[in-house]
């Protein structure tokens, strides 16, 4: 059977034994590999690039309680997507609606930067996700390119097919779209490569194709 997620997965030595040590350094932190978030049947579907430091990886929830977070979820609360404009930590009371949330790479990468291994590794469980979960009508918004390139890769498709382009629409042959946008980083946030209104301009895109 395929699995979504493998919470006891250890098949990336590196990312495992980064995460050992982290559990020593910062005993508070969640430091294991990130579920994704909100149901598995939703019909938008966010896929982030993996857990950040001081966000997913010691809350335990993708985006939440770091700076990458405070734009997506006030534009997914914006949007109607969930029920609160700021995530700060798993039992905050948070739900997305018709909403999912999961990562290309489910580990803290060191340097927020995975190896190739590391992204075609752990695909198997987006690709899973991909394949069995998520409606034939939805859309997928994947943030940045190693988030278009793993959906790519779980659907099996072409990247030559599929060039990435911020704000980029997709109809992929099993009937999803997929949107790229660029990842809602601080250092992309900051730098203005991507504004607040080219953020909000790619969901009211994924909504309009939604309805
Ligand atoms: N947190 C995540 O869960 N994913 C990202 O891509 C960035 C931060």
């Amino acid at each position: 059977m395929s699995v979504y997620f493998n919470l006891e997965c250890q098949q990336c030595p590196r990312l495992a034994q980064h995460l050992k040590q982290i559990r020593v350094t910062h005993p508070d932190y969640f430091a294991k590999p990130v579920p994704p978030f909100g149901d598995p049947h939703a019909r938008l579907v966010i896929v982030g690039l993996a857990p950040g430091m001081h966000g997913a990886n010691r809350t335990g929830r993708p985006f939440t309680g770091d700076h990458a977070g405070i734009l997506l979820y006030e534009t997914l609360y914006r949007f109607g997507f969930s029920t609160q404009a700021v995530a700060e930590h798993v039992d905050d009371g948070l739900i997305l609606k018709n909403c999912r949330i999961t990562n290309a790479v489910k580990c803290l990468p060191p340097e927020n930067k995975p190896t190739t291994d590391e992204i075609n590794m752990c695909n198997q469980y987006l690709a899973a996700e991909l394949i069995n979960a998520v409606p034939h009508d939805a859309v997928i918004v994947a943030l940045g390119t190693v988030a278009h390139n793993a959906v790519l890769a779980g659907f099996k498709l072409k990247k030559s097919s599929y060039p990435f382009a911020h704000a980029a629409q997709h109809k992929l042959p099993s009937g999803q779209w997929l949107i790229d946008s660029y990842h809602c980083s601080r250092y992309n946030t900051q730098t203005r490569r991507l504004t607040t209104e080219m953020f909000h301009a790619v969901f009211a895109t994924a909504k309009h194709l939604l309805d």
